[in-house]
């Protein structure tokens, strides 16, 4: 005869109370307000990326490798942070290259979007942070983009990613002025909580 083991009732209920946890969570991350999408080559904008993940808090804040991102994941947040390095001479990181497109047929109708991007001013001070102005000029059109930030401490000689004497976004340089990333970061994400209500 075969041997039937019966599931005990106490394991049972910790399966119950794990699937119940599972969809809680599931839950809470649909909830949850603000998408950071960013794309990093050598992990620099990964770190500033979790850093504004903590600054906001882990309970509003996603945090999202546009490497593997799709659409419906940049659809699903009201709020956005874009963050990009420039590679090349003047070129958005590559996974952004990639998912440039998708940007572009997003529907990002009402949504208040921030940008943020790493740059190195004495190596490429003619194509300083160029690549935060290129995702600019494939969204400006199509949502409302806040947080912009002064060009003020930084010396290059030109940048894409200045409008009306103002980058379009918080740019950091963690090659040659590190030790003003957490000052400029706490600053900006004062700015965007107030935006992100
Ligand atoms: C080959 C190469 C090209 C770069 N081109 C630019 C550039 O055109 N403009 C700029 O501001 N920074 C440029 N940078 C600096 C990077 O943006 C900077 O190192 C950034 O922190 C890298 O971010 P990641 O680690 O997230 O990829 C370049 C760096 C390398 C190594």
């Amino acid at each position: 005869m075969p041997l039937r083991l019966r599931q005990p009732e106490s394991i049972k209920i910790k399966f119950t109370y794990f699937c119940t946890l599972q969809h809680t969570s599931f839950i809470n991350m649909a909830n949850k307000k603000i998408g950071i999408f960013y794309g990093s080559s050598t992990g620099q904008t990964e770190k500033i990326a979790e850093k504004l993940q903590q600054l906001f808090g882990e309970d509003q804040a996603d945090l999202i490798n546009v490497d593997i991102a799709s659409q419906g994941d940049l659809e699903k947040y009201p709020y956005l942070i874009l963050g990009t390095p420039t590679w090349g001479v003047g070129e958005m990181q590559d996974d952004w290259e990639d998912f440039a497109e998708i940007l572009e047929k997003a529907d990002l109708k009402g949504k208040k979007i921030a940008l943020f991007g790493l740059g190195d001013q004495d190596t490429y001070p003619d194509s300083f942070a160029d690549g935060v102005g290129i995702l600019f000029s494939k969204i400006s059109e199509k949502a409302k983009i806040i947080g912009k930030w002064p060009k003020k401490g930084y010396h290059f000689h030109e940048s894409e990613a200045l409008r009306e004497n103002k980058f379009v976004g918080l740019i950091l340089d963690q090659e040659n002025q590190p030790g003003k990333t957490a000052e400029r970061l706490a600053k900006w994400v004062e700015i965007l909580k107030k935006e992100f209500v």
